[in-house]
């Protein structure tokens, strides 16, 4: 069984992670959307459980995607769920050059990991969660640029 592992911070889930879950998701048989903490994040905007909440509603209809979570390295984090597999969406250069090294760290801590990368989809290349995150703090509207799964539930977690 072929089984990848799609990491990040999700704060919160944006239309161009869910362009990419579903892009490599016909290319395994099981994709693993994993919640990770991102050091450089620390404080996060949504909570874990929001997050997570969200993650799990915009994936529902993709079976054989999964949402899990740790607090741990993801390195560790895969071999307790059995993939050497990692996959990751560039939108950018500023994302090319911290994908790359993040690729070469996990390489490093185990040369069995391989990083795969999936190029954005043009029309989702500008979306961020940073993006989501200020649009939200200015109170407008997001919609746009996040799964519609999730709209109402960040309406009622604002
Ligand atoms: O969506 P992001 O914020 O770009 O995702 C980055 C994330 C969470 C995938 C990355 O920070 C991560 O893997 N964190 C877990 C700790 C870890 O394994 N770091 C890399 C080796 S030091």
């Amino acid at each position: 069984m072929k089984i990848a592992i799609y990491p990040g911070s999700f704060d919160p889930i944006t239309i161009g992670h869910i362009d990419i879950i579903k892009r490599a998701s016909k290319k395994v048989d099981k994709l693993i959307v994993a919640l990770l903490y991102n050091t450089e994040k620390s404080k996060g905007f949504f909570s874990i459980s929001q997050r997570l909440s969200m993650l799990n509603l915009a994936t529902n209809e993709l079976d054989n995607v999964i949402v899990t979570s740790s607090n741990g390295l993801l390195v560790d984090l895969m071999k307790t769920v059995g993939t050497n597999i990692i996959i990751k969406g560039v939108r950018n250069i500023k994302d090319f050059e911290y994908e790359k090294d993040m690729a070469l760290i996990n390489n490093n801590l185990d040369t069995n990991i391989e990083t795969f990368f999936l190029f954005a989809s043009p029309k989702y290349s500008f979306i961020s969660s940073t993006f989501v995150r200020e649009l939200l703090y200015f109170n407008k509207d997001i919609d746009n640029y996040v799964p519609s799964e999730i709209v109402s539930f960040i309406k009622k977690a604002r």
